[in-house]
């Protein structure tokens, strides 16, 4: 399937692996680029600019498909080295990269200059909008149903996708809420150029996670998420669980006065002790409602062959179909 997303990346299926936090690792960049995807390495996973050379590194060592790396623009005091984690991307000769979070425009001139094609990702038509103006080259539009950050404005994907086809010049995908081939039709028929998906990249062989992570991914339904920080305007969408509850409690009790110490416990530093160790009541973590419909732990050659199949199926069989009655 060609769409203007897989020639900008240089892929065969137009489906991509968002960054995840002590998900994306080198392992499953590479399982999804090889199967035709467009695999990304958390940057900030990496403790530093060196340690992600390294990962870059090895990835290339796994795959000799394009990958990219998602970098995240953090609202945080103390900023991670981020012209060290570019110039590690750049020098590795990464070509695409995911930025996310705050505005990437102070990064766009060095990475286009490197030949790095830059997918910013969005909840909103307006930051959608600002992304193309300062010159990414496409965006991934995240709806009110993803994991992690959806933002403040609650636009499912349903509107949010035509939303941002009347609206935008450059290509964009849809993220958040994707699984399977029928959501790569609706996302096509909605006016996007392919899918990125988080979730459903977890519950597969190669995410490299504990398995408690991907069972419970399996268990989940789509009523098993909650949205935590909102009263700190850093809305999270994660799984529920003892940690979640507690969180929320506190929310409820302190109202206006929450500040980010009083959670700390609960969000802070739990990715390596639930991703690594799967240590699952250890704090909050982001997982979308699609967990509802993700039933299986596939290979992720499996997984994209059978969306792409599927696909394909309701393209030219069920819809084309409707026309011949
Ligand atoms: C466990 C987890 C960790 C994530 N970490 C990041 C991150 O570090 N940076 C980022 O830009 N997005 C992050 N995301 C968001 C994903 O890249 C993607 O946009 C989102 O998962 C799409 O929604 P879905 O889960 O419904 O597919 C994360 C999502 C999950 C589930």
């Amino acid at each position: 399937m060609k769409t203007l997303i897989t020639e900008m990346f240089g892929i065969q299926h137009p489906i991509i692996q968002g960054g995840m936090h002590y998900v994306g690792f080198a392992e499953l960049a590479a399982a999804v680029s090889n199967a035709g995807g467009l695999g990304i390495i958390t940057g900030l996973t990496q403790r530093t600019p060196e340690a992600l050379a390294a990962e870059i590194a090895r990835c290339r060592t796994m795959t000799d498909k394009p990958f990219g790396v998602n970098l995240t623009f953090l609202p945080t005091v103390s900023s991670p080295d981020y012209p060290g984690y570019i110039k590690a991307i750049i020098e590795g000769g990464v070509k695409a990269v995911e930025t996310a979070g705050n505005n990437p425009q102070k990064w766009l001139p060095a990475l286009h200059e490197a030949g790095v094609k830059v997918i910013h990702k969005c909840t909103s038509v307006r930051h959608a909008l600002k992304a193309e103006a300062i010159g990414c080259d496409a965006v991934s539009v995240d709806g009110f149903e993803c994991g992690g950050h959806p933002g403040e404005d609650d636009i499912p994907n349903f509107i949010l996708l035509p939303r941002a086809a009347e609206s935008l010049k450059i290509p964009f995908v849809a993220s958040g809420g994707m699984a399977d081939g029928r959501s790569l039709v609706a996302a096509l028929a909605l006016g996007a150029e392919g899918i990125n998906m988080g979730t459903r990249f977890i519950a597969t062989q190669e995410a490299p996670v504990h398995e408690k992570v991907k069972q419970a991914i399996v268990d989940a339904s789509e009523l098993d998420t909650r949205l935590v920080m909102r009263p700190l305007r850093n809305t999270e969408r994660v799984l529920r669980n003892a940690a979640v509850d507690r969180l929320l409690e506190k929310e409820r009790a302190l109202g206006a006065d929450l500040k980010f110490e009083d959670i700390i416990e609960e969000v802070a530093g739990v990715y390596p002790r639930i991703m690594l160790e799967g240590d699952m009541e250890a704090g909050a973590w982001s997982c979308g409602m699609v967990a509802g419909l993700i039933h299986d732990i596939p290979t992720v050659k499996d997984l994209i062959d059978r969306i792409m199949r599927e696909a394909e199926g309701i393209i030219y069989r069920r819809l084309a179909g409707l026309g011949h009655t």
